[in-house]
């Protein structure tokens, strides 16, 4: 069976018919929806239940497993591999959490434009998420592609922007929203990374933005102009035309190329079950510059 992609929007992501991740891929398939990711940037698979061992399976194609912030916050969950992250609204023994629960921090972090692990210096790659249950509504998790955004930039804007530097900080999103409890060892767990603000996607050679939640101030700028300007760019960056909205069914799997796309989930009551399993890749190349 032929594997093919169906778009889902007229600038990216697109859905991938005659491929079953499930079974073991071998080294062709595994290049083609690398070629397709450099593409779309955002690929859905439906249909696909796909237990952990067999997600982590096919992730290990695209690159080395990222921890991401469990370096800030080392918690236990329900999975065998650490790098797996649990992203859902209940405990370790399945039960729906309060909605004052610790653990629903990270979850409207979440709901904030952001790129995974973006505050450190190995790029996040490619993230994996599988879906175990929905809420009845709500819950959709939206992209944004950074390439189409950076694309339609004004050239002065463009011009602007050239050459610039941006920080971004782990826990620069969980301060936005209040949630500060944190000691000076988690605190200084990952120190800060610059990146360019406009970045070159390896795999497509297009430019793409790189900013969002974590993105604390632009290098060398005033630290409220540098904000209102990154406030500027998510919002030019993220009107509907740049913007694929998924709704979930249990069963989907959905992949995204975190180094020119953005994505947030979206709210949804709390009292019903939400459960996504989430892995993600880094992009081996040479790390970022760290700041103090
Ligand atoms: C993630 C994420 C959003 C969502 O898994 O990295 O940001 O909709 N998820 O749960
Ligand atoms: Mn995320």
């Amino acid at each position: 069976m032929s594997i093919s992609f169906e778009p889902l929007h007229p600038v990216f992501a697109a859905e991938v018919r005659g491929l079953d991740i499930r079974q073991k891929l071998d080294a062709a398939s595994a290049a083609v929806v690398e070629d397709a990711m450099n593409r779309y940037a955002v690929l859905v698979f439906r249909d696909q239940p796909i237990d952990e061992a067999q997600q982590m399976a096919f992730t290990r194609w695209f690159g080395p497993l990222d921890r991401g912030f469990s370096k800030v916050a080392q918690r236990k969950t329900r999975f065998e591999d650490p790098t797996m992250a649990d992203i859902s609204n209940v405990d370790l023994e399945g039960r729906i959490v309060s909605r004052f629960d610790r653990k629903l921090a990270s979850h409207f972090a979440n709901q904030l434009w952001h790129s995974d692990s973006s505050f450190q210096p190995e790029a996040a790659k490619f993230s994996i998420l599988s879906s175990h249950a929905v809420p009845s509504r709500g819950g959709e998790t939206e992209f944004a592609d950074m390439r189409a955004a950076y694309d339609a930039l004004p050239e002065d804007i463009k011009a602007e922007i050239d050459g610039l530097e941006v920080e971004h900080w782990a826990l620069h999103s969980r301060f936005f929203l209040g949630d500060t409890d944190y000691s000076e060892a988690q605190i200084n767990a990952i120190p800060a990374v610059r990146w360019p603000v406009v970045r070159v996607h390896p795999g497509s050679k297009r430019k793409t933005l790189f900013i969002g939640a974590h993105a604390r101030e632009l290098v060398g700028m005033p630290l409220p102009e540098g904000r209102v300007m990154l406030l500027d760019l998510l919002e030019h960056s993220t009107q509907a035309e740049f913007v694929y909205r998924h709704h979930w069914r249990v069963g989907d799997v959905v992949m995204w190329d975190n180094r020119c796309t953005l994505h947030r989930g979206r709210r949804y009551d709390l009292s019903e079950r939400r459960e996504l399993r989430r892995s993600t890749t880094i992009e081996a190349e040479a790390p970022r510059e760290r700041v103090a």
